[in-house]
């Protein structure tokens, strides 16, 4: 049998947890093995890594946060343009003095309680050097040039994760996304709604460890049930709040509705739905898309739930059809939202697949065919052939048996989508349906999950680390 739990097993083996699914480097197995049984075949195809990921991950040193011994700290070198590390390792890391200078987080740098910074450019001089340079087991001292001397101390843990010349680390990928298909239907992830709400048996401290859990899943699955839920509006608007702030749209904020077509979208009719992410109209589309299936009672029938990973398929894509996977990559397509009186949403266009910028990975699909708005301005002649024939690879990748999970949901379970990541839909339906839900920011429910990690996973420090911690680990 291959649950879920076997092939996120597989998954965690064969991939390390860095699905680096942005670069797959296409293999005879996933050639073969076309939709068949692609999360197992691709296992090969996802281990390869590009060279230069390789070899950034094996040649580095362990992060610590302090040089120990006293007999290898390591050397420090300085000119009027840079400061030079000679680590224990042999390898040296530069840096310019202005960009020392600049990330100096004194007390009168940088604000210890916002974690904001004070200085302006216009404060560091262009010919900024150190005076002197004092290594210690802890880090470096340097002095600068300034009339006041200023001094800094940077930790040899910042210096080694901000060093750039050479970069010593790999860049930060999503190390821990777990690709699914059709086959994740025999153990989706789930969480109790009692393990999420503080009451007489939970602890305040046991239910944020409950978030952390849930929203760790949403994280690695890209969706997340809750079961348990009470059919209520207002318990399903104070579970929701358990993760953030709402998202205000033209739609309102928390919604409960009906089939009455009272906002002009398709979401308010009984049409079925083909898979898709929500608000490709805005710029920034929401992060999470949360809907809770309050009652559907007989004779109502249909309106079964679709799901995809969008990601998954993104990644089967790149591995069959790596240029259109590049199209889709490269061309913008605009998108509006023009059925609400008083609306007139036309965002920025976007390409249907966005990277980081940095890591080169992908972050977010936008996809939903009804929103679509005109092609082709700024394309070249070629390009509109190319994009045609990309979405419908794309579209039949979506499509395809192997990547949908359909699920009839019943009143009492919720379902949390990443909408950057998973895309869903619905089979059509009769009878009265309410549903209630909302939206939450991307950043807004990555904040929470990382200020959880945070306070129940970082190791234990004491007071004077736990301070420089604080103070060195923000911005990045
Ligand atoms: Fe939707
Ligand atoms: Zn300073």
């Amino acid at each position: 049998m291959t649950s879920i739990t076997s092939v996120t097993a597989l998954a965690r083996q064969s991939l390390g947890r860095v699905p680096r699914f942005a670069r797959i480097t296409p293999s005879a197995t996933v050639l073969r093995s076309r939709y068949a049984t692609p999360v197992r075949s691709l296992q090969t195809g996802l281990a390869r890594r590009s060279p230069s990921s390789t070899a950034a991950a094996t040649s580095l040193p362990p992060a610590t946060e302090s040089v120990p011994e006293k007999a290898v700290l390591p050397e420090i070198q300085s000119d009027e343009h840079k400061v030079s590390i000679r680590w224990q390792d042999g390898r040296v890391s530069k840096f310019h003095n202005k960009y020392l200078f600049d990330h100096c987080r004194c007390a009168k740098c940088f604000h210890a309680a916002t974690k904001q910074r004070l200085k302006q450019l216009s404060e560091i001089p262009s010919d900024i050097q150190a005076t002197s340079v004092t290594p210690s087991p802890t880090g470096v001292t340097i002095t600068w040039s300034t009339p006041d001397a200023h001094t800094s101390t940077f930790p040899w843990s910042f210096l080694q994760s901000a060093s750039y010349d050479p970069p010593l680390k790999p860049l930060k990928k999503s190390e821990d996304k777990i690709l699914w298909n059709s086959s994740i239907a025999k153990s989706p992830p789930i969480v109790e709604y009692a393990s999420l709400v503080p009451s007489a048996t939970v602890t305040e401290a046991q239910a944020e460890r409950g978030v952390l859990r849930w929203l760790t899943k949403v994280h690695d699955f890209g969706f997340c049930f809750v079961s348990g839920v009470p059919t209520t509006p207002e318990d399903t608007e104070a579970l929701i709040r358990r993760i953030g702030n709402i998202r205000e749209t033209h739609y309102g904020g928390f919604w409960d509705f009906t089939a009455d077509l009272k906002h002009g979208d398709m979401a308010y009719t009984n049409e079925p739905l083909p898979a898709h992410t929500d608000n490709t109209y805005f710029t920034d589309p929401s992060g999470l898309q949360i809907f809770h299936l309050l009652s559907h009672p007989p004779p109502g029938k249909g309106g079964a739930s679709l799901l995809v990973d969008a990601f998954y398929a993104a990644s089967i894509l790149e591995a069959l059809h790596p240029t259109a996977y590049a199209t889709l990559s490269r061309l913008a397509v605009p998108t509006h939202a023009s059925g609400s009186k008083g609306t007139l949403l036309r965002p920025l266009a976007q390409p249907v697949f966005k990277h980081d910028a940095v890591t080169g990975e992908l972050v977010q699909v936008r996809w939903n065919n009804e929103d679509r708005g005109v092609l082709g301005k700024g394309w070249r002649a070629e390009d509109v052939e190319a994009w045609y024939d990309a979405a419908a690879k794309w579209e039949e990748a979506v499509k395809s048996a192997d990547a949908e999970y359909w699920v009839q949901l019943r009143p009492g379970t919720m379902v949390v989508i990443d909408n950057w990541r998973v895309m869903h839909g619905r089979s059509t339906f009769t009878g009265e349906r309410r549903m209630c839900g909302a939206y939450v920011g991307h950043d807004d429910w990555r904040s929470r999950l990382e200020t959880l990690r945070r306070e129940f996973e970082d190791k234990p420090r004491e007071e004077g680390a736990r301070q420089e911690h604080e103070i060195w680990s923000v911005g990045w």
